[in-house]
Formats: C-alpha cells, structure tokens, sequence
C-alpha cells in the first residue's frame, strides 16, 4: 500500500544521469562517485535547487541539471564553460554543419599562419637521435620570444609551442579557439569550447594537466613523447563535438552558472537552497594545474612564468593554505546557516584538516539550529602523475548539515 509518507518521499528523489560525456582529466572529479553523492543528497532532498559551489569539471551539473534547477559555481572560468555545456538548452538543428564550418575557419587561420611563417614547420621523424628531438622542442619553446606582430591571434603558439603541445597543436588550439568566437552569441559556443579542451588533454604530453611537461631525458620518454606530438588535435575535437551534439538538447531549466569565489555565490544565493560542497582538500592549487584552461578560456595573453608557464595572476584557494583552511571552512558553515541551506560537503581523509576538526567547526557555528552526521566511502583518487603512485585509496566523507526545522 502507498502511504502519504511515501508519497511525499517519492516526490523529492533526484534522478541522475550516471553517463556524463567526459570532457576534461581533473584530479578529484566526482565522476566515479556520482551515485553515492546523489544518494546522499537523497536522503535530505525536499525539492530544493541545488548548488555545486565547487563545480570544477561540472559533472554534478551533467548529471542533474535535466531534473532539478542547478546554480553551478567555480572560481575558474573553464569550470563555468563545462557547465554550460552540460546545462545549455539546445536547438541542434539549427547547427547543421557545425563541426565542418568551425573546422573549415579554423583552417583558414592555419593556412594564414604557415603563409606568412613558412620556417615553423617541425616535424617528429621517428628516426630522430634524442639531440635533435630536444633541439626541435627548444626551438619551439624559444617561440615565446618570437615577435608573432602579423597575426593577431598567437596566444598558444607563442606560450607553449614544445611544451604541453607541438608547435602544430598549438596552432589548431588557436585557430579552434578563434573559430568558437564565431558563435560567441550562441548556446552552441561553450561545447565548441568544452570539445577543444577535451582535444587538449588527450594530445597533451603531460600527466593529465598543465602544472609541469615531460622532459625527453632518455630515448624511452622521446618515444613516448613522440606519440604525444604526433597526435593531432581536430580528431578528438570533432570526436568530442559529436558526442555533445548526441547527448544534449532541449533543457528547460533556469540554471545559473557564476565564476565567483564561494563566499560571494554563497551571498547571492536564494535562501534554502541545497548545497554541494568539494573544496579542494590538499595544499596544491588547481590554478597551478589547469592554468592552461582557463588561459585558453578567457584568451588574455596573460604573462607566463616558470618552466610550467603559470599565469601570475593565479587564484590561491584559502582551502590550500594550512593558516586559512580552518577559517574558509568556518566562513562556509556561517553562510550556510544564513541562508538556512542544507549542506552536504566532500571532503577526503588525506586532506588539509582533519573530519574531526571539520565537525568540530560545523558544531560551533551551526549548533543546536542544525543536524549534522558524516559517512565515509572508500575511494581511488588519481594523483594524475603528482606522485610516484598513479593512484591513492582514500577515504572520502560526506558531511551532511540539515536544519532542524
Ligand atoms: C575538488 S575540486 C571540485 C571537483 C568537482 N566536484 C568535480 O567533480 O569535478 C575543487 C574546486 O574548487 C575550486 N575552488 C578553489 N578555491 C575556490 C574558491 N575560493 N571559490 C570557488 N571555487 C574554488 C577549484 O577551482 C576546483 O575546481
């Protein structure tokens, strides 16, 4: 027999799409653990909008925003373009020949290019010795002081050309990124976006990001480079635009997507809103890692520095900091309270502080007005190469805050 009760219950249950199209390699991406977060969030849902305060590869969005009303938010503008794509309302029709008219553009910029530089040809012969495949990525990588005065946009050939990327690959990351502001006034423009930066990890020489390329210091690590830099960049974008093109369409929602720090989205959030929460947890900062996407995002030329070319204006998260952490996580819980939000917060037991110190704050701030419990999965987190071991098994907590009503 179905009771009232259960009725109501049934109602509220968030129903998730467990196959996101994957688009970018991210340390801590919840991919994998979609189905125990919504789970979880499932135990205290009433019909709330849900905010991803860290979205980071927006996955969350990719497997919500069909059912329920998404505030997406990330201090990095490559997460905002991620969620866009996931949460975009599409007409794909109307597109047609999308993926051959942004390619025929972008070829038009290449063929500019190597008109008018007709000595940036390098080519990765297997047959090279490991002096002249060194000496082909130095003369690349020296384009950074390469006066690139005739062609207006260069940002990627002149910064990482034999970096991340060949001198080619940088010149299709350009030229792909050049034809996406053709549709700059279209919902077509974020999976455009989303598609090259799924082409730049898959040709990347790197460990899945951005904060340090290989070196070639034996004949092995040239080889496997090699395979990197013969590795073209208009396959697996056109793979990835496909995809999008096949898994998205109309979505009716009124999502919101914002690139602020969590504290300002928490201050304009709506009141009663349910939030997810994933800091980061450990002392790197994800600024330093995919640097490179949100340089290809906001297109600024900004300057670089150091062997992994950081932009210097890079974003330190509080949660990164021994001497802040404690202090964010208190801010947090505070802004919570304010809105009157549920919270259900990641966290991992290798992180900054401890789950008890986190419950300690959680119980200070919201006290008696809330509920607050914690449970715990055993997970595999990538280090993504930042460490001899590929992968690390790690606890990772939920803690959920509920109000008392
Ligand atoms: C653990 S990752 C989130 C991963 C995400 N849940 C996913 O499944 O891909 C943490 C994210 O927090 C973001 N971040 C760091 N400091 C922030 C801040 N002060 N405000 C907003 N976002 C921040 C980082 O850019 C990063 O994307």
């Amino acid at each position: 027999m179905t009771t009232k009760e259960n009725i109501i219950e049934t109602e509220h249950v968030l129903d998730f799409k467990s196959k996101v199209p994957h688009i970018i390699k991210y340390m801590g991406s919840k991919s994998s653990l979609l189905k125990y977060l919504v789970d979880s969030i499932n135990e205290i849902y009433e019909g709330e909008n849900i905010c991803d305060l860290f979205g980071g590869t927006s996955v969350l969005s990719g497997s919500l925003g069909h059912n329920v009303t998404i505030h997406s938010n990330d201090i990095q503008e490559y997460s905002a373009v991620l969620a866009k794509t996931y949460l975009g309302n599409y007409n794909w029709s109307e597109f047609e020949s999308l993926i051959d008219d942004v390619i025929m553009i972008a070829q038009r910029h290449v063929d500019n290019v190597y008109q008018l530089y007709p000595e940036l040809n390098f080519q990765y012969d297997t047959e090279l010795d490991l002096n002249e495949f060194n000496a082909i990525e130095q003369q690349q990588q020296d384009l950074i002081y390469f006066d690139f005065e005739d062609i207006e946009h260069h940002l990627f050939i002149k910064n990482y050309s034999g970096t991340y990327w060949s001198f080619e690959q940088c010149l299709w990351i350009d030229a792909l990124r050049i034809a996406a502001e053709e549709y700059s006034e279209t919902p077509v423009y974020n999976p455009i976006l989303s598609s090259l930066m799924f082409a730049m990890a898959y040709n990347a020489q790197s460990t899945g990001h951005y904060a340090q390329y290989r070196n070639a210091n034996n004949i092995a690590s040239m080889k496997d480079i090699i395979i990197y830099r013969n590795k073209e960049i208009v396959p697996y974008f056109k793979k990835k635009l496909n995809e999008l093109i096949e898994s998205t369409g109309h979505n009716r929602f009124n999502h919101t997507v914002t690139s602020l720090d969590y504290r300002e989205c928490l201050d304009i959030l709506p009141k009663g809103t349910l939030v997810y929460a994933d800091p980061p947890y450990a002392f790197v900062h994800y600024s330093r890692f995919y640097h490179a996407l949100e340089t290809l995002i906001r297109y600024d030329y900004p300057e670089v520095l150091h062997k992994g070319r950081y932009r210097t204006d890079r974003h330190q998260s509080p949660f990164c900091k021994r001497t802040e952490v404690v202090g964010a996580f208190e801010i947090m819980f505070e802004k919570i309270k304010e809105k009157n939000s549920k919270l259900v917060l990641s966290y991992s037991n290798s992180g900054m502080i401890s789950l008890k110190k986190i419950l300690d704050i959680a119980q200070i701030i919201l006290g008696s007005e809330y509920d607050v419990f914690s449970k715990a999965v055993d997970y595999t987190h990538s280090t993504m190469g930042r460490s001899e071991d590929k992968s690390r098994e790690v606890k990772e907590y939920l803690i959920i805050a509920k109000p008392i009503k």
